[in-house]
């Protein structure tokens, strides 16, 4: 059967990598989270003291920094400069500095390389903002993942809560509003569905649900190609 490549994108919290995770394992397919790999660049920028919109700076660390995504049973490990930095990109600031930093073109150059690298065989899921659009246009199959910003901002209240963060949901649904405005409205790569990208709602959808609507999509692809 071919091997094709699956792109799923959509806003923060919108369901990509749960979705994207289970999908991959119940079709035995390679899994990559793209978002890991900017979270993994804002970590460093982070440790370093890297002012981000020092271009030199930001160059020179971007040079010298190696981010490495391993799929696992679990889900994606994320490793900077070999060290397992999983848990520690999913830190609520974060994700406002991956935001900002994944605006810049030295940082986007890199890790679409590396993502391209990683996916070029097929038989892989990448989920992110650019995947339809930027980094495989012609992937056979795409999504846009959609919910109410509420919806998601609950959920990733719950997720953040269940890991013993304990921010107020106020501050989770700014973040997210906050989050997908620069991500939407950047010149680089913006937030927005490819022409051809399936679009789904999971706002009302459980996660099982959500999988089963994926896999029909990729049976009836399949069966086309
Ligand atoms: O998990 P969540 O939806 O909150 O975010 P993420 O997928 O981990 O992505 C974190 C940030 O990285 C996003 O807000 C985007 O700014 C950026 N990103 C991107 O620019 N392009 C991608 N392909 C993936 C993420």
């Amino acid at each position: 059967m071919k091997r094709i490549i699956i792109a799923i994108d959509g806003p923060a919290a919108s369901g990509k990598s749960t979705t994207a995770k289970l999908l991959a394992h119940k079709i035995r397919y390679l899994y990559l989270d793209t978002g890991a790999m900017y979270r993994a660049c804002a970590l460093a920028a982070k440790r370093q003291n890297i002012d981000i919109d020092d271009d030199a700076a930001l160059k020179r660390l971007i040079d010298n920094i190696h981010i490495q995504i391993q799929d696992s049973e679990q889900g994606n490990i994320t490793l900077l400069d070999s060290e397992d930095v999983s848990q520690a990109i999913r830190e609520p600031d974060i994700s406002l500095l991956a935001s900002a930093i994944s605006a810049k073109a030295i940082v986007r150059t890199k890790m679409v390389e590396l993502q391209r690298e990683m996916g070029k065989m097929g038989g892989v899921i990448l989920d992110g903002r650019d995947i339809g659009t930027v980094v495989f246009p012609r992937a056979e199959l795409k999504f846009f993942l959609i919910a109410p910003v509420e919806i998601r901002a609950q959920r990733r209240f719950l997720e953040l809560q269940a890991k013993g963060l304990s921010p107020s949901f106020e501050e989770v649904l700014k973040e997210l509003e906050e989050r997908d405005k620069a991500d939407s409205t950047r010149a680089l790569a913006p937030l927005i569905p490819a022409s051809d990208a399936i679009e789904i709602d999971t706002g009302q959808q459980s996660i099982e649900g959500q999988v089963a609507e994926l896999y029909r999509h990729y049976q009836t692809r399949i069966a086309e190609l």
